[in-house]
């Protein structure tokens, strides 16, 4: 993990900070270049343009931590809403969603229960849902409540593995043992010692070692990342073990490196873009923010100037 991460993510969480930032909103050039825009619309513009350039992708409305019932229904029913207008305008009805925007902080049961019109909706329209891994302190009854969908919903529900988790390998081995697709990355959050390596040494190796096992035994993986190193190893490793390249996909973050997205998309690779869109975007903007000192630097930058 970067040695900066931490100290960023948790000066984000400050009220003040967080007003500055927000005063810009999606005016501010750095958001948008994260964020595709604050409606639905915006954002099924943004997948066609990608799908003109070859590569497909996943929508994500932001959204986390909601605090009542009533802000977790209007979730499920703005995604199932998403998913009709999705297959209507012909964008592949593909969407990631984060548990606690269904109300995990409210109870498993209720987190679980929104889950079924979703899917349910999903399935309708032949779509898929992925559920984003949130913090540490969500995974195993994130991965409860997967388990459960998983066993009703099969093929349209996917779930998120980070690799800089200790968990991580085991959790990969009970989703090669079911059957469920998962998407590999390294981690995004800022997370102690106790359940999480904290070099990038340790974090890359055990990506490395977790994409082998999926791409041998697991159902269409997807490895999510914009590391050059673990792309290369990736492209090394399907190359040596002669995997078609229609069994699993690359994935990438709207706004980052476009260049790798087009030059893995002319490589006949499978590329998928997570798009997401929306007026909740502050902490989606700062864990992008806390990936890359450039970028940092280009925000402090900015609320001095500003
Ligand atoms: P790393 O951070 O080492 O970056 C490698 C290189 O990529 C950098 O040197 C830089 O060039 C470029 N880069 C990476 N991030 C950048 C940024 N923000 N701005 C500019 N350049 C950047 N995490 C999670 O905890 N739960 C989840 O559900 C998901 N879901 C998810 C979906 C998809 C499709 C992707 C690609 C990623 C996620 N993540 C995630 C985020 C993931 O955990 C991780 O934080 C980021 O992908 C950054 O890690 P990299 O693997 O890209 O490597």
């Amino acid at each position: 993990m970067h040695l900066f991460r931490r100290p960023l993510l948790a000066v984000a969480e400050s009220t003040l900070i967080e007003n500055l930032v927000r005063r810009g909103g999606l005016s501010n050039g750095l958001v948008r270049r994260f964020v595709a825009g604050e409606d639905l619309d915006t954002a099924l513009e943004a997948a066609a343009e990608i799908a003109k350039q070859g590569m497909t992708t996943t929508l994500d409305q932001l959204g986390e931590n909601v605090t009542t019932i009533n802000e977790a229904r209007a979730a499920v029913s703005s995604y199932t809403t998403m998913l009709g207008r999705m297959a209507e305008a012909g964008v592949e009805p593909n969407i990631s969603v984060k548990l606690t925007m269904l109300g995990l902080d409210l109870g498993d049961e209720l987190a679980h229960t929104n889950m079924t019109p979703i899917l349910d909706a999903a399935r309708s329209v032949r779509g898929f849902v992925r559920i984003d891994m949130e913090g540490s302190s969500y995974a195993e009854r994130t991965m409860r409540i997967f388990a459960t969908l998983h066993d009703r919903f099969d093929e349209t529900v996917g779930i998120v593995v980070q690799s800089y988790l200790h968990r991580a390998e085991g959790d990969i081995r009970a989703m090669i043992e079911r059957g469920a697709r998962v998407r590999l990355v390294k981690g995004a959050y800022a997370e102690p010692a106790t359940v999480a390596f904290q070099s990038r040494r340790e974090i890359d190796d055990n990506y490395v070692r977790l994409m082998e096992l999926l791409l041998d035994r697991g159902r269409y993986p997807a490895i999510a990342t914009h590391d050059p190193a673990l792309i290369r190893s990736a492209r090394g490793y399907v190359g040596r073990m002669h995997i078609p390249r229609d069994r699993f996909e690359f994935q990438m973050l709207y706004g980052v490196r476009r260049d790798a997205q087009a030059d893995l998309t002319a490589a006949g690779f499978r590329m998928r873009v997570y798009v997401p869109y929306g007026s909740q975007w502050y902490p989606y903007f700062t864990r992008r923010i806390a990936e890359r000192p450039a970028n940092a630097l280009f925000v402090i930058r900015q609320l001095v100037s500003g």
